[in-house]
Order: structure tokens, then sequence, then C-alpha cells
């Protein structure tokens, strides 16, 4: 079988080559589609996506795991340097700001990924089991964001951690904790949460590689 049948049957009448794509819808949405499923760069991963799944929806997930590996390197580099450094210098603000955004990155595009994954269905059958990994990815990430909050050491950090002080006093457990220790905040942030974040979001992506994609409803 030549390359050009192998490809998917939905994609017969596409036009294959790059130049002739140019031609026929201009250089932006050739070069788009290259990196879907047309050559150059097709299966790059060794990984062919079915038809349904080309949309941007069904990026989300992915763009979800990019942020968070901008916020792993950025929050390495701010925790190689330090407070005194990512609040006394300009490249350490620059690093906190990346830190910063890339963390609205990962929940706006996690909001979308969980929208997509109700609408097309896909905790049904056994993929149960990895939505019930990402429900827990996800409250453990708002978790995170609240320690990355008080472990930030400005004013409003010192603020926050006040007031959720004086609140968690009131509850029984969780006044074992003390948001205005600034040394247990920025453990629990840079090292016990990501931990377990890393394992969850490598397994939850592993399982997505191992079962597919789910057939939309
Ligand atoms: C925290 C970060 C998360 C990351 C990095 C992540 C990443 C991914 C990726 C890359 C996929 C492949 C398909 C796609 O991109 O749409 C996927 C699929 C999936 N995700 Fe997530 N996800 C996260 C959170 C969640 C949450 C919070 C839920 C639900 C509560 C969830 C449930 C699922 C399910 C059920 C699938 C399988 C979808 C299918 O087979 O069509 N994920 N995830």
């Amino acid at each position: 079988m030549s390359t050009e049948d192998d490809y998917f049957a939905h994609h017969a009448s596409e036009p294959f080559r790059f130049g002739e794509r140019r031609r026929k819808r201009g250089f932006w949405r050739a070069f788009l589609e290259s990196f879907a499923y047309l050559p150059p760069f097709n299966r790059m991963f060794g990984k062919t996506a079915p038809s349904y799944a080309e949309s941007y929806w069904y990026c989300m997930g992915g763009l979800t795991f990019f942020s968070f590996l901008l916020l792993i390197l950025t929050g390495l580099v701010l925790t190689f340097f330090g407070p005194t450094w990512w609040i006394g210098t300009k490249a350490g603000l620059v690093t906190k700001s990346m830190h910063y955004w890339s963390a609205q990155a990962f929940f706006f595009f996690l909001f979308l990924h969980i929208i997509r994954v109700w609408l097309t269905g896909a905790y049904r059958g056994k993929r149960w089991v990895n939505y019930a990994i990402g429900f827990v990815t996800f409250f453990l990430s708002l978790g995170e964001n609240l320690f990355g909050l008080l472990a930030r050491g400005d004013w409003e950090s010192q603020f926050v951690s006040m007031h959720s002080d004086d609140m968690l006093f009131t509850v029984p457990f969780l006044r074992l904790i003390s948001p205005e220790n600034f040394t247990s905040a920025l453990i629990i942030h840079v090292a016990l949460i990501p931990f377990v974040l890393v394992v969850l979001i490598g397994v939850h992506v592993t399982l997505v590689k191992l079962q597919g994609i789910a057939r939309p409803l």
C-alpha cells in the first residue's frame, strides 16, 4: 500500500503533498494541518488521531499538559534562586510572571478540557478511572494554586495567609496547618503537591495513550 493510500479514508479527497495544499489553501492552513495528520509532520510521535478528534477541543488536554510543563520548568528556576531573587531582581520578576501566567493558562485550558470531556461523554466505560484521576488532579491543582499564593511572599500573599490562618483556626483538623508559616507553605507548594501531580498527570496521559480517544456521544 502506498503512503498516499495509507492515511485516513476521510482525507482521501484532500491534496496530499505540501506544495499542492499550499496552492489550494494558502501557506498557513497547509502548514497547520501538517502538524495534525498530513506530511511532513504526521505520525511524528508514531501516532495518528481519529477523525473525530481533529478539533481544537481535543487539543485542550494537551495544552493543559504543556502549561503544566512550563509551570514545572519556571517553578524549578524560582525554587533554585529563592524568594529574595524572585521578588528583588528583574530576571526573578519575569520568571515569577511567567510562572503566574502559566498557571492562568493551565486553569483556562483545564476548564475547556473538562467541558470537552463532559460534552463528548468521554467518561464512559473503563475511562471512568481516568475521569476519577482527572477529578482528583483538578482539586489538587486548586490546592497547589492556593499554596502558591501563600508562598509568593509579597503583600497580597501575606494578607491572604493572615486571613486563611484566621479561617483555618476555626476548623478542628485543619488548624494543624498554618498558612502563615512560609516554610511550610513553600514546601507544600514546591515539593509535596507537585510530586503527586506529576505522578497523577503522568498516569492520566499514559492511560489516554493506552486506551485511545473515546468516540463522542
Ligand atoms: C490536570 C490536568 C489534566 C491534563 C494535563 C489532562 C490531559 C489530558 C490529555 C492530553 C488527554 C487526551 C485527549 C484530550 O486532550 O482531550 C486527556 C483525556 C482525558 N481526560 Fe484529561 N487532563 C487533565 C485533567 C482532567 C480532568 C480534571 C478530567 C475530568 C474530571 C479529565 C478527564 C479526562 C478523560 C475522561 C479523558 C479521556 C478522553 C477520551 O478518551 O476522549 N482530565 N486528558
